[in-house]
């Protein structure tokens, strides 16, 4: 563990200097079968990258097996329910490890085995992390899909890695509401043929369908013993898919592999969050995202932490939901979103003063770039000043972390994510590419490979190329712009795509427009996004309807449905706009950037727009938007 800034700056040199000897000690820390010959072979303008190459091992052994010898007891996780007064479950890491390999045996014996994919669509229950590592303890290729995903998003996630098997449960706590997961999943599975078993597990005991392919996890649990050896993978082997959304309809199923993967992510949480053999870490995401799975199970597991799994939202049954869990488990590490934040900062502050949260020592913020208000709000009532806040920046694609401070280690400072990881080499560029030195603004681009960047797009190479590495050749373009100050200190200004990040949630507007435009009545449709209060960036669809005479209230309504439906509500638009056309160049191109500036109520900051195929459009949603 990195424990002084003149340690950081010295790893930070070093690891840049020769990166292969750098990583290979820290890989070095881990169980391997058997030990790698070449640490790293890359090639980033094919692009391929392999780290720990023809290294043998297996990511449990390294999450269990280990501290069963020398921790079984303490507790890996600790799950709080949705409802405060179901007890919480202390699960200890050699409780933990018996009932992976049991879910491992049970995997097995509906068919699963190293390579197949297995789709998990679960509510945020300890059998979630259980199933994802017991997937991970027999070699099966896990994807998690969001227990707030539509099924039609799920079947397209399903279908898109020809998934063999499905876990799911009956349903799932979500506050004051239930999630029919069941439900959901029969209508997904209509449309997928190469799903042969789904095990449902009971959580909230709602009367379900019963379909030939169904067998309740509970039944087949008891058929099965907790033997179970690690399958043993080849470092460069998948370990997960995750998806993200991007710039088309098509979700990007991200392809992250077992040797770096698990040395990335343990290595970051280690230094960025520092925890001690006694502490209690939270991370309140859901493992539906790279968060969890990267910071609610892996890295945590993989340092022998406790890691806090919670399954209800901030605001039940009150919006104190997030302290009083902190005063009750005595909670040391608290890392969420920026949107959690902002959310809680609206209510009185009493709700936060009337638990003790004397046992915090780190806060960290996750998914978004973290404002002023909020970081001060957070340090003040949250971390009384006390807290060390560590802003990290990463993504699906990274795997890990990139850039943070480190806690308590390296300086924080509000609403910048601080420095690069050691190993991590950031560069700012100008448009034309070319690397801006010293203070700046540019766009985001990282040199030299990490061990956990994504391999690949799942199924679409050739995607993967052109998305992330075409743009700036010989680099990695993560779609985020950035600007550094004169210590070196980046700040994330948002990204400089068709990506929306609303609440934290990484949003395509294609897909979202794609959605819209299912609509009978909708002939073309736009989406942008702007600045919003509580969510970071909300949506606003700007929508031509073929008759402008039709009530749209009605026509709002079903468009929501609809997005809902083929998305999820999380994609929902704040707002809609009824307009009789879009702002266009002459070469037919939407001009998303004044539908931003007007979203934004920014009228008076559209620049030049007599270039534009119909000007008069611009006068006309001026109106409608006063
Ligand atoms: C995008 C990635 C990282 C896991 C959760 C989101 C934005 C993420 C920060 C931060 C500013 C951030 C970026 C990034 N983002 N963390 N600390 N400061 N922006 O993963 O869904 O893949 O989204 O989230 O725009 O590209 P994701």
């Amino acid at each position: 563990m990195i424990n002084s800034l003149s340690e950081f700056k010295v790893t930070s040199a070093q690891a840049k200097e020769n990166p292969d000897t750098f990583w290979s000690e820290i890989a070095s820390e881990f169980q391997w079968k058997s030990p790698w010959k070449q640490t790293l072979d890359f090639d980033f303008s094919k692009p391929e990258i392999k780290w720990f190459v023809g290294g043998k091992l297996n990511i449990t052994e390294n999450c269990l097996d280990r501290y069963i010898e020398t921790q079984p007891n303490k507790t890996a996780i600790l799950f709080e329910p949705n409802d405060p007064t179901e007890t919480a479950q202390h699960i200890s890491y050699k409780k933990l490890h018996k009932r992976v390999c049991q879910t491992a045996n049970m995997l097995k014996a509906n068919g699963a085995k190293k390579g197949d994919r297995i789709c998990i669509y679960m509510p945020m229950v300890p059998e979630l992390a259980i199933a994802v590592l017991a997937c991970a303890r027999i070699g099966a290729i896990h994807s998690v899909v969001f227990a707030g995903f539509s099924a039609t998003a799920l079947a397209a996630r399903i279908n898109d890695a020809s998934c063999s098997m499905l876990l799911t449960a009956d349903g799932g706590f979500r506050g004051s509401k239930t999630i029919a997961l069941k439900e959901i999943a029969d209508e997904a599975l209509v449309s997928c043929s190469t799903v042969n078993c789904c095990l449902v597990l009971q959580r909230t005991q709602q009367e379900v369908q019963w379909n030939s392919t169904d067998k309740w996890w509970h039944e087949e649990l008891e058929k099965v013993d907790d033997n179970c050896p690690v399958e043993v993978m080849d470092s460069e082997d998948p370990l997960f898919i995750l998806y993200t959304s991007g710039s088309t309809g098509k979700p990007k199923g991200m392809v992250h592999t077992c040797g770096g993967y698990m040395v990335y992510t343990a290595y970051t949480f280690k230094n960025v969050f520092q925890c001690q053999p006694n502490d209690v870490y939270w991370c309140t995401a859901d493992i539906g995202w790279i968060t969890g799975h990267s910071y609610i199970v892996y890295g945590p597991l993989a340092n022998g932490a406790t890691s806090v799994m919670f399954e209800g939202v901030p605001s039940y049954p009150a919006f104190d939901r997030f302290w009083e869990v902190c005063a009750k488990h005595k909670i040391t590490h608290f890392y969420t979103a920026p949107t959690a934040i902002r959310a809680l900062e609206k209510h009185p502050t009493s709700l936060v003063e009337k638990h003790d949260l004397s046992s915090l020592k780190v806060l960290g913020s996750v998914g978004e770039p973290i404002n002023a208000e909020a970081w001060h709000w957070y340090d003040e009532h949250v971390g009384k000043h006390n807290c060390p806040i560590v802003d990290t920046w990463w993504q699906t694609e990274t795997g890990g972390i990139l850039i943070s401070s480190l806690a308590g280690v390296t300086p924080q400072k509000p609403t910048f994510a601080t420095l690069p990881m050691p190993g991590v080499q950031a560069v700012l560029l100008n448009n034309e590419g070319d690397e801006i030195e010293g203070e700046g603004e540019g766009i985001l681009a990282i040199k030299h490979p990490w061990p956990s960047i994504a391999r690949t797009i799942w199924g679409d190479y050739e995607r993967y190329k052109n998305v992330y590495f075409s743009a700036y050749p010989g680099y990695y373009f993560p779609g985020d712009g950035a600007l550094r100050d004169a210590e070196g200190n980046y700040r994330i200004t948002g990204r400089v795509d068709d990506v929306v990040i609303v609440s934290g949630h990484n949003l395509g507007t294609a897909p979202i427009e794609n959605a819209i435009n299912e609509h009978s009545e909708v002939v073309e449709s736009a989406v942008v996004g702007f600045p919003h209060d509580i969510k970071g960036n909300a949506l606003c669809a700007y929508v031509i309807v073929r008759d402008m005479g039709v009530d749209s209230s009605t026509i709002e309504k079903e468009i929501r449905e609809e997005v809902a439906k083929t998305i999820g509500p999380i994609a929902k638009p704040d707002r809609i706009l009824v307009v009789s056309g879009l702002p266009k160049t002459r070469s037919g191109k939407i001009m998303r950037r004044i539908l931003r500036k007007l979203a934004a109520g920014e009228h008076d900051q559209l620049g030049d727009i007599s270039t534009l195929l119909n000007p008069e459009i611009v006068e006309e949603i001026k109106r409608q938007n006063s």
